[in-house]
């Protein structure tokens, strides 16, 4: 096990797959223990306390954050950027950075593209510009690029619904939005479920293809797990004995930063690019869907199939404080 004291996390993929084991061993172990009603977790961070500075909105991320912090016996500062002076763009990220990590002992960040106005790549710099200044660990509540959290709650969830992940069939599958949205979700997730040897197949139209630095990423991943990555784009190719269902809407980088010509270009794709019960039936019996949640119920799946035997997106959201929890205790306590 590795020992992950004040280290911060801006994408899983810049972690060794013993550092990501780590998190979740102590996720699955704090998991364990407080459905067992143990609250001895409150002893593990007393006196600690995460400062989470939020420019795009959340339900799960500041949620699971605050609670976690909680169950471990500190605490959690939810600052919305718009209040603070870094926000008002009246304060350097440096001076901002180097006050707050003399209070708290782990510093969070969740910015999104638009905040930097679509420049591929320059909120996860914002995050970069944090750790190069902080003086305590920073966690990336998701950037333009990276959602790593989620994707920890994601192979958490996978690990605890089969006994087996190695070469099970997991499909990414891009979904109609009415939104552009960050690739920061399907970029985190081809990244960590090739690294844990799943068969990956991402799953899109033409057009909405990811960084081709991702994708190399993710075939050299599959290439040193024993799994394997491909890219198709017929729907129901992918689904087909598929074991694990991802659904997500991602923006195009054809048209990165521009929604009204890429709502035109996407418009065509509305209500096929669905996952519905039709398509999940040509999955395997006891595949799951995934979703990171928030779901644009019946445009980008269906109620049935949201609501359905599969289905398995409420308890992925709720692996987000466990493996939250466990991440904190592996950065302060190691
Ligand atoms: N999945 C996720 O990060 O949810 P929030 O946007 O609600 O935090």
């Amino acid at each position: 096990m590795s020992n992950l004291k004040n280290k911060s996390l801006i994408t899983t993929q810049e972690w060794s797959k013993d550092e990501i084991d780590t998190v979740l061993k102590k996720a699955f172990e704090l998991k364990r223990n407080f459905k067992k009603g143990d609250y001895k977790s409150i002893e593990l961070l007393p006196g600690y306390t995460l400062i989470m500075i939020f420019f795009s909105p959340s339900t799960r991320t500041r949620n699971s954050f605050e609670v976690g912090m909680t169950q471990l016996g500190g605490h959690a500062i939810f600052i919305d950027a718009n209040k603070s002076w870094l926000g008002r763009k009246s304060e350097s990220i440096k001076d901002t950075v180097k006050v707050l990590s003399r209070y708290g002992d782990v510093i969070s960040i969740r910015i999104f593209p638009n905040i930097t106005n679509w420049k591929y790549g320059a909120s996860n710099q914002v995050v970069r510009e944090f750790v190069k200044y902080s003086d305590a660990p920073v966690i990336n509540m998701e950037d333009d690029l990276y959602h790593p959290c989620q994707a920890l709650a994601d192979i958490m969830t996978i690990k605890e619904k089969f006994n087996n992940i190695k070469n099970k069939k997991f499909v990414l599958s891009w979904a109609y939005h009415p939104f552009p949205l960050p690739l920061s979700v399907p970029n985190s997730t081809v990244l960590i479920m090739t690294r844990f040897g799943l068969d990956v197949t991402l799953a899109h139209p033409p057009g909405y293809e990811l960084d081709q630095k991702i994708i190399e990423q993710a075939k050299e991943n599959a290439e040193n797990s024993g799994g394997s990555f491909e890219i198709k784009h017929s729907i129901k190719e992918a689904y087909q004995d598929a074991d694990i269902i991802y659904v997500k809407s991602w923006c195009s980088l054809k048209y990165y930063g521009k929604p009204k010509e890429e709502k035109k270009f996407r418009l065509p794709y509305r209500g096929i690019w669905i996952c519905n019960d039709e398509l999940m039936e040509l999955t395997n019996k006891n595949s799951i869907f995934m979703h990171c949640m928030p779901i644009r119920r019946n445009i980008v799946a269906t109620d049935s199939v949201c609501d359905g035997k599969h289905s398995v997106i409420y308890d992925q959201a709720e692996n987000r404080l466990h493996v939250q929890k466990g991440l904190l205790v592996s950065i302060l306590k190691s």
